[in-house]
């Protein structure tokens, strides 16, 4: 047990994510008897809430977002260890507050987490305030940051805050955050590539036709079109989510698991991606996105996008990618899928061409819902000559690890950081990286040479620019998990 007492601070606590993911995420560690002892949780913002009136307020959070787990008597003691001072940690005296309540509690020296759960554009300031007043020193205990996304909406405005970032904190310190990578099913990708020996020598050119990479949601933009219209699907899903998919899925394995190793690797797929080709993106908005409150009337923010890119290096080498995410689509699925190539000499089912009757084989790795892993493969028809059809071989979470409940990604997270393990954050030459492929789509969409905005019914799979995108390379979407 450390005697030194570890503070969450939570700056923007009367947002959505506090209430929604974070503490709820923080009681269940508790629950688990996963935080450190002693420890306290300190929400700041601005608006008015007494200790007690905060506490009934993340109450109503657990028992609605993890309402299973709530147990009236643990909560009361996670309560006692929940705070709230109101204050606006963008102006000095706002940090003087919170740096005397956290003084006043710490025995001369404590652990503390910072999370900026506040809109993007109080980043910086917060920031120079905790430096002003000295809160990102480590003495005896130690001290990190989680910054939430978006990091930056371009390459040059990244660069800028990390370089803010860096004239108070050390890059050890910082941790980016990005849910995706909290998933199970996320994680799991590099256990499944690195964890068996079967999957691994089939894991390159010589054997994969193609990925698909899918995120794919129901969800129009809601209550937050003020924020999307200037965002738009490239910032708000790709630039983070799916590029971390793709890198869990084309990356070398690392020499060791740790937050380096696993990261170097990482920044060496996203550098070697190929400049992606504008004809070789869509891009689309929903029926009704430009009647929506907040949305400009003659936005050109896409809802949906696809692309597709080559990664150069010696394992992909001319292997197509194709990323697509959207709002508003007919089902909320996110997958990947490894199409492998087909046999050089196909000698069954004789007669027919063999695109009628045959599917190469196909592994689907799904990320949510239905979490799991299935692999599909020709099996002889019984009672037919020569006749193949398509089986699988699945793995289910809900099947195979039924006794466990899939913890939400912010628990690992949070956990995580807590712990000083950075494997699941994004270091700063790594969000760089990422927005050098992102950078030059969002500019040229700016250019005349830019595919038109499309447009896509709600409760579709997107416009049928992307469905095109895939027919010229022979190849069309598919999803195996909960989904077309
Ligand atoms: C967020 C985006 O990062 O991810 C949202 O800002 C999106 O627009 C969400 O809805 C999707 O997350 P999940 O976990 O529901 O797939």
């Amino acid at each position: 047990m450390s005697e030194i007492l570890t503070s969450v601070v939570i700056f923007g606590a009367s947002g959505d994510l506090t209430g929604r993911k974070l503490i709820p995420a923080l009681y269940n560690l508790y629950r688990k008897g996963r935080l450190p002892d002693p420890f306290q949780i300190v929400g700041v913002a601005r608006s008015a809430y007494s200790h007690e009136a905060f506490r009934e307020q993340m109450q109503q959070g657990i028992v609605s977002f993890s309402g299973e787990t709530f147990d009236n008597q643990l909560w009361r003691a996670f309560a006692e260890r929940l705070w709230y001072i109101r204050a606006d940690a963008a102006a000095p005296e706002g940090m003087d507050a919170v740096l005397e309540f956290l003084s006043a509690r710490e025995n001369h020296t404590g652990n503390r987490l910072y999370y900026l759960s506040v809109t993007p554009t109080l980043y910086v300031p917060i920031i120079q305030n905790l430096g002003a007043h000295r809160m990102e020193r480590e003495d005896e205990g130690w001290c990190r940051i989680i910054i939430e996304k978006p990091f930056g909406t371009s390459l040059d405005s990244a660069r800028e805050l990390n370089h803010l970032v860096h004239k108070v904190f050390d890059e050890s310190q910082v941790y980016r955050i990005d849910h995706y990578l909290g998933k199970e099913t996320a994680q799991n990708i590099l256990f499944f590539r690195f964890g068996n020996t079967i999957f691994e020598p089939l894991w390159n050119r010589n054997y994969v036709d193609h990925v698909q990479i899918t995120v794919a949601e129901t969800v129009d933009v809601e209550h937050r079109a003020g924020y999307y219209d200037q965002s738009g699907v490239l910032r708000d899903m790709f630039q983070n989510h799916l590029l971390q998919l793709l890198a869990l899925v084309a990356m070398e394995p690392p020499s060791s698991f740790n937050a380096a190793a696993l990261r170097n690797e990482k920044v060496k797929i996203f550098n070697a991606v190929r400049p992606v080709l504008i004809e070789d993106t869509v891009r689309a908005q929903y029926e009704g996105y430009r009647q929506a409150e907040g949305v400009a009337a003659d936005s050109k923010t896409p809802t949906y996008a696809a692309i597709k890119l080559f990664i150069d290096n010696w394992r992909w080498q001319g292997v197509p990618f194709y990323l697509r995410s959207g709002k508003a689509l007919a089902k909320k699925s996110s997958e990947i899928r490894i199409r492998f190539q087909r046999p050089p000499l196909m000698m069954f089912d004789a007669g027919h061409p063999p695109d009628e009757s045959f599917s190469p084989n196909c592994l689907h790795i799904c990320i949510q819902p239905d979490e799991g892993i299935k692999l599909s493969f020709e099996a002889k028809l019984p009672d037919s000559a020569s006749e193949t059809r398509s089986v699988e071989m699945a793995f289910d979470y809900s099947t195979a690890f039924w006794q466990c409940q899939i913890p939400e990604a912010y628990e690992r997270l949070l956990l995580d950081a807590l712990l000083g393990d950075a494997s699941l954050f994004t270091r700063s030459d790594e969000i760089e990286a990422m927005w050098g492929i992102i950078d030059p789509i969002l500019q040229g969409w700016n250019t005349p040479a830019a595919p038109p905005v499309a447009g896509y019914p709600r409760g579709s799979w997107g416009p049928a620019e992307a469905d095109a995108l895939l027919h010229r390379g022979g190849q069309a979407w598919h999803l195996r998990c909960g989904g077309q």
